[in-house]
């Protein structure tokens, strides 16, 4: 199925609705208005369309891809979950939204006071001392994070270039590791999902800046040693990395500060509903403790005499991540997030997400069964070994079913070790209500009969969607290789 772009529906001479404006001078007054070298006379080639035309299409366009504000996507790692008009709304009010990043500072107040208020949420939820905005995803706040670290040790003197990194870490841990011109040691994980302790103690060496880990890890479980770990790399000098990705299980109820943690970044779309940016424009603001803030990227918004103001005079900071204050609207939906909760809403959310992943781990239990035994956090990671067709055929078929694929580990999404292959990665979200998660356990039944009966039709789904079955190998090399380039 191909979809006639808005170019090739274009008919000539029909026009959208007209622009009133009494002040805009007519004839070619209007030349006066603008810098000679602003003008363009030449023709744009934009379609001709009337506002009706226009709207039909791009809301037909936005009908033709699965996303969270039409059906479930219980997407594991990358958590898609719904987020508030609200927030919206919020962001859009004028004083937000009508700025420019080159006002005088003093014009914004309204800006830094929320931005203040939301940098003390962080704080508060996370339990660190200082925070900064400035990151524009996930990844760049570990980026942020890990210059920290660096400039910490340079100041020392201290010549530490090895990140310890667990190998279910998301890919952009040792990614942002390197960029910071790191070594990185890969920790594997032992039987019960968990961080090999004895490998982890093996690596410890005066090397080690740092240990990154994510807790609860991307298998959805709760490093339970935490605590001696936190201990054992400070008793090392080095400093404990928090990937805050998956905050959204214990928000509310444990912070990372509290588990020893020094540097953390948390992902403001996977936590506080905002939109996922594919690693921006989003947020991935970055905490704290005390003894790190003087390096924290400049501005850093603080109250100056009493009004919230960004500050520039950092003399030892790691310097600029960001162009002007980081993507502010990002930010303020996930303020909204924050306000429109409360404490008592935060904790909830975060209840109903560990619940909820749980509930499908527990009623997949006979069809897919859980890889570990333990009760999971935010997501379960099922097995989809003993299925009649190849995990990555079932879960594109749950597309024609109104059912986002969850993430497939086996296909390349995660990079876990070689024994989780076939493995789904399932977060339902807190955003899913019961009866939702009854549609999503429903519809993977489905497909687990269908497979039985018609597996065919499994193996080239999805057939509703507007792209046919991409293909693995080719969808990894087509854009890059011609045919015979390939290796
Ligand atoms: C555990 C973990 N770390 C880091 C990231 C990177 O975040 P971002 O995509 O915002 O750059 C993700 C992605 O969602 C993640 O799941």
């Amino acid at each position: 199925m191909t979809l006639e772009s808005i170019f090739s529906k274009s008919r000539p001479d029909v026009s959208g609705s007209a622009i009133f404006d009494t002040d805009f001078p007519t004839g070619d007054d209007w030349r006066n208005w603008f810098e000679a070298d602003d003008i363009r006379d030449e023709q744009v080639g934009l379609p001709e369309f009337s506002e009706v035309d226009v709207v039909r299409h791009f809301t037909n366009l936005s009908q033709e891809a699965h996303g969270v504000d039409n059906g479930p996507y219980p997407l594991g790692s990358c958590t898609m979950k719904y987020n508030p008009k609200r927030n919206d709304k919020l962001a859009i009010l004028d004083g937000f939204a009508k700025v420019h990043p080159h006002q005088p500072v003093d014009t914004m107040s309204g800006i830094w006071e929320s931005l203040l208020n939301f940098q003390n949420d962080i704080a508060e939820v996370t339990g660190m001392d200082a925070v900064t905005l400035q990151p524009a995803a996930g990844a760049h706040g570990e980026f942020t994070g890990l210059l920290v670290i660096k400039k910490y040790f340079e100041q020392l003197g201290q010549d530490r270039k090895v990140i310890l990194i667990p190998d279910t870490a998301h890919g952009t841990n040792p990614a942002s590791a390197a960029m910071c011109g790191f070594h990185c040691k890969i920790i594997p994980t032992n039987q019960r999902g968990l961080m090999d302790l004895e490998s982890f103690e093996e690596h410890l060496n005066d090397d080690v800046a740092g240990l990154m880990i994510t807790n609860p890890s991307t298998l959805g479980l709760f490093e339970e040693n935490i605590e001696t770990i936190a201990q054992k790399i400070h008793e090392n000098g080095s400093l404990l990395y928090y990937d805050g990705a998956n905050l959204n299980a214990i928000m509310g109820l444990i912070r990372p500060g509290d588990m020893g943690f020094d540097v953390i970044h948390i992902n403001t779309h996977k936590t506080l509903s905002t939109p996922h940016g594919g690693g921006g424009p989003g947020a991935g603001p970055c905490g704290v403790k005390a003894f790190l803030e003087p390096y924290l990227p400049v501005p850093v918004i603080r109250e100056i005499d009493g009004k919230a103001t960004p500050d520039f005079d950092r003399p030892d900071s790691v310097g600029k991540v960001k162009t002007f204050f980081g993507h502010i609207e990002v930010l303020l939906r996930a303020y909204c997030y924050i306000r429109a909760n409360g404490p008592d809403g935060l904790k909830t959310a975060t209840e109903n997400a560990v619940l909820n992943a749980n509930y499908i781990k527990h009623q997949l239990s006979d069809l897919l069964p859980a890889l570990f035994e333990q009760n999971c956090m935010h997501e379960c990671l099922l097995h989809g070994g003993s299925l009649e067709v190849k995990g990555s055929d079932f879960v594109k078929r749950l597309i024609d079913f109104g059912v986002h694929p969850p993430t497939l580990v086996g296909a390349g999404c995660v990079h876990f070790a070689k024994e989780f292959d076939e493995a789904m990665l399932i977060e339902p979200t807190e955003t899913e209500s019961k009866a939702s998660l009854d549609f999503i356990i429903e519809q993977f039944r489905r497909v687990a009969s269908e497979a039985k009966v018609a597996p065919y039709m499994i193996e080239t789904a999805p057939h509703n969607a507007l792209t046919a079955k991409i293909i693995h190998n080719e969808a990894a090399w087509m854009s890059v290789y011609e045919d015979d380039d390939q290796p």
